[in-house]
């Protein structure tokens, strides 16, 4: 065999090694957290619980999510060092640079830096966890020319979130929709953003370089920058709140077949693993769905339903979780650039504990390639 036919181009179908994080299974539609279906824990479970789940492998008991709330809480203050830094970068630089830029500044000035203990290093999961939200909280304020608004200790993860962005408390319903796009986001096996952090750790570095790298990951459109994409996608067909759901259904249906003619990938379809639907979209779908209510848009779903028969018709592609979400952060009141951002703050989980399964039985990732440049030549 030629080293040519050996050639796995973008690790498809590699499997590279084990994870007892998460199990996505393809045929069966099927994502488990530490062996519970996702739609379970997104039903049921906090989002502080499900972070807890994938650090430590179980459900926390009663006396541990309290412990850890009162840590999130006490941990969610935007750091002036943070602060400093995004200070300087500019307000139309794309956010997921500043979530990066954040991250790399939480990394540099911890004093924990370079201990990789366990302990050490749960730790600072749990810090990075409590603090991104207020780095994309106060980001999306600044770009709007508005004053940070401190974190509220009384609200839980998601309420707080909200809080911080938009300096009023969001209706029940609208934080709850939040906190199920993050327990959906949290967590999905070898993506390519945890691969590069398992790869950054397996060289031995530290959890936030892993996790700045991640984030470099997660920006592109083919991944986490699907989610933003797809708000462009909806932007370029053109959202009229006043037209009916079938008018913006048949609008966003030509735009699809004339898109696809021109062999145009639409971000918010497809996905590597899943061929038959992403596990999560139905999840997320019956979130939008209840914020399409809450804010009285039905032209939106008409968009969303126009798109997803026109992909269905013409290529059998279904839409992944970035599809459902991308509108539904646009309706709670999102900058569209923001929303990579907000997966950052989810994915810092799945991310830190696939950080930890790796240091725990490490191989430096290192792959080869077969050469295909100019055989030796003399100068
Ligand atoms: N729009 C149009 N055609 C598509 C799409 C799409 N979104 N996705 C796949 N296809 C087509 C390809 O053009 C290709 O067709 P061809 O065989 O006629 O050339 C075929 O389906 C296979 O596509 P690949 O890109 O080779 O499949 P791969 O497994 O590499 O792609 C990927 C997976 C990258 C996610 C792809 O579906 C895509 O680019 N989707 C849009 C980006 C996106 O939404 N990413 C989010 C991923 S999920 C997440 O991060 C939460």
């Amino acid at each position: 065999m030629t080293a040519t036919e050996e050639i796995k181009k973008g690790l498809a179908g590699v499997v590279v090694d084990y994870t007892a994080v998460s199990k996505v299974n393809p045929e069966t539609n099927s994502l488990l957290y530490r062996g519970y279906p996702v739609q379970d824990l997104a039903a049921n479970k906090s989002f502080e619980e499900v972070a807890l789940l994938l650090w430590n492998g179980e459900l926390p008991t009663p006396s541990e999510l309290t412990e850890f709330s009162a840590f999130e809480r006490a941990n969610r203050a935007l750091d002036p060092r943070v602060k400093a830094a995004i200070d300087l970068l500019p307000t139309d630089c794309h956010p997921m640079d500043v979530g990066r830029t954040a991250v790399s500044v939480i990394g540099a000035n911890h004093p924990q830096a370079e201990n990789s203990s366990p302990e050490a290093e749960l730790l600072k999961a749990k810090e990075l966890f409590a603090a991104f939200p207020a780095v994309v909280a106060y980001d999306q304020r600044r770009r709007r020319g508005q004053e940070p608004v401190a974190p509220r200790e009384d609200l839980d993860y998601s309420a707080n979130f909200l809080w911080m962005t938009f300096g009023e408390e969001a209706a029940p319903e609208v934080v709850d929709a939040f906190r199920v796009s993050m327990v959906l986001y949290a967590e999905h096996s070898f993506n390519a953003s945890t691969f590069t952090a398992r790869v950054i750790t397996s060289t031995l570095s530290d959890l936030h370089s892993a996790v700045t790298g991640a984030i470099g990951a997660l920006k592109g459109p083919l991944h986490g920058g699907a989610n933003e994409a797809v708000m462009h996608t909806f932007n370029e067909i053109g959202i009229d709140k006043e037209e009916s759901r079938e008018d913006a259904a048949k609008r966003a249906k030509s735009w699809m077949e004339d898109a696809l003619a021109a062999k145009k990938k639409v971000m918010g379809f497809g996905h590597r693993v899943y061929k038959h639907g992403d596990s999560r979209v139905p999840t997320m779908k019956a979130a939008l769905d209840r914020m399409i209510e809450h804010y009285g848009r039905h032209e939106m779903l008409g968009l969303y339903d126009g798109l997803e028969a026109a992909m269905d018709e013409a290529k059998a592609i279904k839409p992944n979780l970035d599809y459902p979400a991308g509108p539904t952060y646009h309706l709670m009141g999102f900058d569209t650039e923001m929303f990579t951002p907000i997966f950052i703050a989810a994915r810092i989980t799945g991310w830190t504990s696939h950080i930890f399964e790796q240091r725990a039985a490490n191989a430096l990732i290192r792959p080869l390639s077969a050469y295909n440049g100019v055989e030796q030549r003399s100068l």
